[in-house]
């Protein structure tokens, strides 16, 4: 949501702290802020190119934070951007997160005579501080008593003219991460601002806090204790944090769709013996061999390749699957019995409702298991098994290769647990794992092919209504299409089950009403052939994917996108790559800002 980075080394920290700005950028925001120590404060509305443009060269000094703001208290605004100080200006913090007594502080700080500027939560927490520095002339005693009175969640980075040389950071359900470099540290609410300047990161848990200078780092927990914890090295090169030569995150995130399927079966399939190896699951297997039942619980487009997985598992594994909007699942006085097993998928391993679901899961007694891209993410922390990605960083708003790899790790997730319950023996499961090896080659025909993709979007470039309709494996799938475009075109878009359409939606149907069928040579072929004659029958017109040869499809549709042949089990992640380019197109085509849609956040941390 919100992303922070902050500097204490020898260097200017103004040009470092813009540069970790643009990294987070991606995150989405409608503001941004610096405080450089001994510098001051400048803040500007809009995109960080206009802070950097007031910013110029007029900053020097070693130590300072900064902020990309996403509203949540108070109207983006300057006044209302990060960061924020107390009466004196001597205390300056930023903050991800919602700080839900804030309005019960405000009124007890306002009595004892703080005047406030803003309008946000995230003030609250500077006078807090001056306040407790009033009787605790040790700075971090005076932080710590601050994140005792807060209830919410956090995640801060703090200066004080008191203790020029050093900065604070805190956490709590809000992501902080600390970079250690030579004679400099870094700190950053996503790594992937670090990564230019260090791969040595340490994450700090909930509950922790840390005291750091340009050549030191000390953590803590609430009661003060310090926490010994080595630096983890992150994976990722710089270059995979760039754009690599594409216009947009989004497309070079699609174009990497059939390295993303290598990259997430590396060391999980066995080419030789055709089966499939979840190493990550060793510790739970005994138990997975019990599970009675299993709710995926996930958001967005993670609650889609959910969908996907509930088929797959149901099919192959024969365990009863629920999926479901985590959202939901939190409030809804879920029943978790003995024997239930949760999944939860994210890409970020950050997002409220998914970590709040999981906690619930979680407090019932039930066994987590979690797909996960973000290593080191709150989510995997929390989980009893974490299935990684191993797909780099996804910086696209819009989740395209993400959904390639969840998809893709349900099934091998689908086989191991058909293996480990006995419903199927691993010879049955070697024509199944002959298809997910081609997969990588089938997908690259796809995007060889972007340009055709391009040329029909532009056909429907004008279209302000579109129905996407699916049938078992494609159901999902057509979710998934009408929520990319609407997410990064602003187009209405509606996935519908295309045996749901006689129960509504065909009433809609017309000639300015497209629909995008996803008709492929399964065992719902036919069912679909006769949807998609009754919307033709009404003047619909009607972009169909089809499998390659497909001639029938030809005649009835006006235009067909054609995908290779392919198993049905695995049709939702071949499928789902012509529908991110379709999107893709029509979104640049209309000439937005397809990597930053407008209103979207990439990691929703707030409800
Ligand atoms: O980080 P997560 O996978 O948990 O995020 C879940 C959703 O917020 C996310 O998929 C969202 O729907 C994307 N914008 C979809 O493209």
């Amino acid at each position: 949501m919100c992303g922070i980075f902050g500097y204490v080394g020898t260097r200017d920290a103004a040009p470092l702290l813009i540069g970790g700005l643009k990294a987070l950028e991606y995150r989405g925001y409608d503001s941004a802020g610096l405080y450089v120590v001994g510098a001051g404060c400048i803040k500007a509305v809009g995109q960080v190119k206009n802070l950097e443009a007031k910013v110029g060269d007029t900053m020097k000094g070693h130590v300072g934070l900064a902020h990309t703001r996403w509203a949540t208290h108070g109207v983006p605004s300057e006044i209302n951007s990060h960061p924020h100080s107390d009466c004196t200006g001597k205390v300056w913090l930023a903050h991800n997160g919602i700080i839900e007594n804030y309005s019960e502080l405000k009124d007890e700080l306002i009595a004892k005579g703080h005047q406030f500027k803003s309008a946000t939560d995230t003030e609250v927490a500077a006078h807090l501080i001056e306040e407790n520095l009033k009787t605790m002339p040790v700075f971090a005693d005076a932080l710590l008593a601050m994140l005792k009175m807060v209830r919410g969640t956090y995640g801060f980075v703090i200066a004080s003219d008191q203790d020029p040389e050093k900065l604070y950071i805190a956490r709590k359900g809000s992501p902080i991460v600390l970079g250690i470099g030579e004679g400099e540290n870094f700190v950053a609410s996503d790594p992937s601002a670090i990564v230019p300047y260090t791969k040595k990161v340490i994450y700090l848990n909930d509950g922790e806090w840390a005291e750091i200078t340009s050549s030191s780092y000390k953590l803590f927990d609430l009661d003060g204790h310090e926490i010994a914890r080595e630096p983890q090295v992150i994976a990722w090169d710089v270059e995979q944090t760039q754009k690599g030569g594409y216009d947009h995150y989004m497309l070079k995130e699609i174009m990497e769709g059939d390295n993303v399927i290598k990259n997430t079966l590396a060391g999980r399939l066995d080419e030789e013996a055709l089966s499939i190896k979840l190493p990550e699951l060793a510790d739970v297997e005994d138990r997975l061999k019990d599970i009675k039942r299993i709710i995926i619980t996930s958001c967005g487009t993670a609650l889609y390749a959910g969908w996907v997985g509930e088929y797959l598992i149901e099919e192959y594994a024969k365990v009863p699957v629920e999926c479901e909007y985590a959202s939901e699942f939190r409030y809804r006085s879920p029943i978790v019995e003995p024997g239930t097993m949760i999944m939860t998928i994210t890409q970020s391993g950050e997002t409220a409702d998914t970590l709040a679901a999981l906690r619930e899961a979680k407090r019932q007694g039930a066994m987590i298991v979690s797909i996960v891209n973000t290593v080191g993410s709150t989510i995997a922390r929390e989980s009893d098994a974490v299935i990684y990605n191993q797909i780099g960083p996804e910086i696209g708003v819009a989740s395209t290769k993400a959904f390639m790899s969840q998809v893709t790790l349900l099934t091998a997730f689908a086989i191991k647990l058909a293996e480990l319950k006995g419903v199927v023996t691993a010879e049955a499961n070697k024509d199944i794992v002959r298809e997910i090896l081609a997969l990588p080659e089938k997908i690259k025909t796809i995007l060889e092919a972007r340009e055709d993709i391009k040329a029909v979007a532009q056909k429907y470039a004008s279209y302000d209504d579109f129905l996407f309709m699916g049938r078992k494996y494609t159901f999902p799938i057509a979710f998934e299409g009408a929520l990319k475009l609407k997410e990064i075109s602003y187009v209405h878009a509606e996935g519908y089950g295309a045996g749901e359409m006689k129960h509504g939606p065909i009433a809609m149907i017309d000639e300015k009403f497209p629909t995008v069928a996803l008709c492929l040579n399964d065992s719902v072929y036919e069912k679909m052939i006769s949807n998609v004659q009754e919307i033709k029958a009404r003047s619909g017109r009607v972009l169909a994917l089809a499998t390659v040869g497909d001639e029938t499809m030809k005649k009835m549709a006006d235009e067909v996108i054609y995908v290779p042949a392919i198993m049905e089990m695995l049709e939702p992640v071949l499928c789902v790559v012509p529908l991110q380019l379709f999107a893709y197109y029509i979104g640049t085509g209309r000439g937005y800002d397809v990597d930053k849609p407008r209103n979207l956040a990439k990691s929703v941390t707030v409800e």
